[in-house]
């Protein structure tokens, strides 16, 4: 039994990481966990590797970590991710692609509760709808049986979903309190630490989640969003509108599997 701080979906931001993982702190946390996705679309994905290393965190591999380094292709990318990770491919040292390479798809904390990025079974599903979940819960209890409660990333929103034989339910959590029941299945998204490509604000978010009482938090904290736009717009890892017409004309022509050639 632990408190735990959760968070994701980093994408190479090092202040909002930087501003999360302090208010993070301040909880006193026993660990930290991270639901994967720590590099793509911003210009500090070492320095973000390098400090989740550093506080000792528990990760697992987003679409993003599996991109950036070349595990997984560009089929399934929007243009505007396939260019930041083409940058972010030229810009990973050494050490942070063998890490980023290391790190496992789903990890179990204290054999109760499952890790994963997108899907429990497909690191780039989106699970946004009912059918998702139900399809996801599934496969929750024929890969990791007895165990009901599910974080995930990628789909960067705040949200707990409560399986109810075939019922999905939102609980009414963002920015506030929960607690979960022992008895139900959850699937369980703290949020998206980067907030660059948000629209409603630019908060970095986490959760703070008590396994001795299920209690779950919802939290978000600000952070220096203008300092990230420059070093993303001055690095590189911006798409203009010309790149994003040529990579769709590249699409058509070429196919998604050539996007490597630009
Ligand atoms: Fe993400
Ligand atoms: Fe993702």
């Amino acid at each position: 039994m632990a408190l735990y701080g959760i968070l994701g979906d980093i994408h190479g931001n090092r202040e909002a990481l930087v501003a999360a993982l302090a208010a993070v702190e301040s909880h006193r946390v026993d660990a930290v966990l991270c639901v994967g996705d720590i590099v793509g679309y911003n210009a500090d994905p070492d320095a973000c590797v390098e400090i989740l290393r550093g506080r000792g965190t528990v990760c697992i591999a987003g679409n993003h970590d599996l991109i950036g380094t070349g595990r997984l292709g560009f089929e399934r990318c929007s243009n505007k991710a396939m260019h930041s990770l083409k940058r972010t491919r030229r810009e990973l040292r050494p050490a942070t692609v063998e890490y980023l390479q290391s790190l496992p798809s789903h990890h179990l904390i204290e054999d109760r509760f499952v890790l994963t990025h997108g899907g429990v079974r497909d690191v780039q599903q989106y699970m946004t709808r009912p059918p998702h979940f139900l399809e996801n819960v599934a496969y929750l209890r024929e890969d990791f049986p007895g165990r009901r409660i599910c974080f995930f990333g990628h789909t960067h929103e705040q949200r707990i979903l409560e399986i109810d034989g075939a019922e999905v339910r939102e609980r009414d959590a963002a920015g506030g309190s929960a607690r979960l029941d022992p008895a139900r299945e959850y699937f369980v998204n703290p949020g998206s630490v980067d907030a660059s490509r948000k629209r409603a604000h630019k908060l970095a978010e986490y959760a703070i989640f008590d396994s001795s009482c299920l209690s779950l938090d919802f939290h978000r904290v600000a952070y220096d969003d203008a300092a990230t736009e420059s070093k993303a717009s001055a690095g590189g890892y911006r798409i203009d509108r010309w790149r994003d017409r040529l990579y769709d004309v590249q699409r058509r022509i070429l196919g998604p599997r050539q996007q490597t050639a630009l």
